[in-house]
């Protein structure tokens, strides 16, 4: 077996994968997200390594995966996470995630300073949540923190390293530092000076199928696993998830539920001229790929059955949006509830639900919050039509695509075929491939998605739905404008 870890943003989900690719086993295990103020989101790393390892022990207890039978081990990760450690290794503060959106200063600082020189060097603009702005963050406003940091970790690698003693990044977590030069994968000299960070914290740059070292002698004693074991340096889980679903050339589109939601493109070079809309990252074959984040996908809908129907399961949610009518009689919701990334970079705005009416009932409510979701996604599916990048089809993955409703609802308003994948799988496969290429078990990752990505059903646009859902998109689409001022 390989192990494929997916360290997410509400929990850590290990899979046991074998050679052609069939995921054996999978456990999964939650740690809590910390919003000590608004705008903070931020974790223990240590709650990371124990619910990665309470997955694992399960795999071997519940599940009888045998540690000698795990060949090697890969990661997918949470992007853009930092995590920062002294000396010793030691955690000096919590880690501040991706959907963090204290820096607004901070980017302000580096976008006055650097203009568009930035973007031409890393691929992205310096948005909240993104690395190098925490890292400003903690030297302006936690300066015994920043004399005590060494190096800092992005997520996923901080887990490694507890797993094998060994300090890395990958460079498609790397890139989404903006800290990386995307020209010549190497950390930028230049942004080091400018913003006085010192080279020595920067990790050591790993790519995706390197093999970093064996599990350790103390981490095999705690987790069971097997010191024989081989671990490779894993990515970023958006460069996994579109690893897990082949996404291995440039006229295929993934669309991704998770907490966030993505829309993500591969191209083949660094600037193919988005001007700062999407961010642009390494892609684990050596390649690069585009996308378009929208920050509360799959939290709107978690906080909307967390705060108004926790009694519910997400089944009873779905059964409850289906009876509802396309534009859920009448109720339109934008996802902008910690504010968004793309495509709007506005970290002030708030979301909204317009069109209230009387006559609606939970179920409306639900399916407007999925609909909302899928309209931040043609917002960004719209950024490469105007670029003229045709996109065939798009591949779902994530919460999209374990429900009927919003698989056909995605077809409805992208006006695309939408393909689910077999097993819903997703990054911990694309994590698991990582392993399987290290191993030597294919050539490459193409050979590899030949065996262990599986496409199961298309779900084609239905014209009746594409022709009403282009009418509610066209209001919603005019809701940020004319709510932007509100927060
Ligand atoms: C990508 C991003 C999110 C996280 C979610 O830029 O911030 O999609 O990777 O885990």
């Amino acid at each position: 077996y390989v192990l494929g870890i997916d360290l997410g943003t509400s929990a850590v989900k290990v899979s046991a994968v074998d050679r052609n690719g069939e995921i054996k086993a999978q456990e999964s295990f939650d740690y809590p997200l910390n919003q000590p103020q608004t705008g903070y989101s931020e974790q223990n790393p240590n709650d990371w390594v124990m619910s990665t390892t309470v997955a694992i022990v399960r795999l071997i207890l519940d599940d009888h995966i045998a540690p000698q039978s795990i060949k090697g081990i890969s990661y997918s990760g949470q992007m853009h996470g930092l995590v920062l450690l002294n000396k010793d290794n030691q955690v000096l503060r919590p880690a501040i995630l991706w959907n963090d959106t204290r820096t607004t200063k901070q980017r302000h600082e580096i976008e006055t300073q650097m203009g568009d020189q930035f973007e031409a060097i890393t691929g992205n603009r310096p948005l909240e949540g993104f690395t190098l702005p925490n890292l400003l963050w903690i030297k302006e406003n936690e300066p015994q923190i920043w004399k005590e940091t060494a190096t800092f970790l992005l997520p996923k690698d901080y887990v490694r390293y507890r797993m094998t003693g060994k300090l890395g990044i990958d460079y498609t977590d790397a890139t989404g530092t903006t800290l990386l030069d995307i020209n010549t994968n190497q950390w930028s000299k230049l942004l080091c000076e400018k913003f006085d960070i010192p080279e020595k914290i920067l990790p050591p740059l790993l790519k995706s199928t390197q093999y970093v070292g064996n599990i350790t002698d103390q981490y095999a004693e705690f987790s069971g696993l097997s010191t024989e074991t081989k671990v490779f340096a894993g990515a970023a889980d958006n460069a996994a998830g579109a690893l897990g679903a082949g996404i291995l050339n440039s006229n295929q589109a993934l669309s991704s539920i998770g907490t966030s939601g993505v829309i993500l493109k591969y191209e083949d070079q660094p600037n193919p001229g988005y001007h700062g809309t999407l961010q642009m990252e390494d892609h684990p074959d050596g390649g690069y790929y585009s996308m378009g984040v929208t920050l509360a996908a799959g939290y709107s809908l978690s906080w909307f059955k967390k705060t108004f129907c926790n009694d519910m399961s997400y089944a009873e949610l779905n059964q409850a949006a289906q009876k509802s009518t396309i534009g859920s009689n009448g109720l339109v919701f934008t996802p902008y509830i910690v504010g968004e990334r793309a495509p709007y970079a506005d970290a002030n705005t708030r979301g909204s639900f317009i069109g209230v009416d009387g006559k609606q009932n939970l179920g409306d409510f639900i399916r407007a919050v999925m609909e909302g979701i899928v309209f931040s996604f043609e917002d960004l599916l719209n950024i490469y039509r105007e670029q003229g990048s045709e996109i065939s089809t798009i591949v779902s993955i994530g919460g999209g695509s374990k429900s009927e409703i919003w698989l056909q609802m995605q077809a409805d308003i992208f006006n695309r075929p939408v393909i689910k994948l077999k097993n819903a799988q997703g990054p911990g496969m694309g994590a698991a491939m990582i392993a399987a290429v290290g191993l030597g078990w294919f050539k490459d990752f193409q050979e590899c998605a030949k065996q262990f990505v599986h496409r199961d059903q298309v779900y084609q646009p239905i014209s009746a739905n594409v022709k009403k859902y282009a009418e509610i998109y066209a209001i919603y689409h005019q809701v940020y404008e004319q709510t932007k001022q509100i927060n």
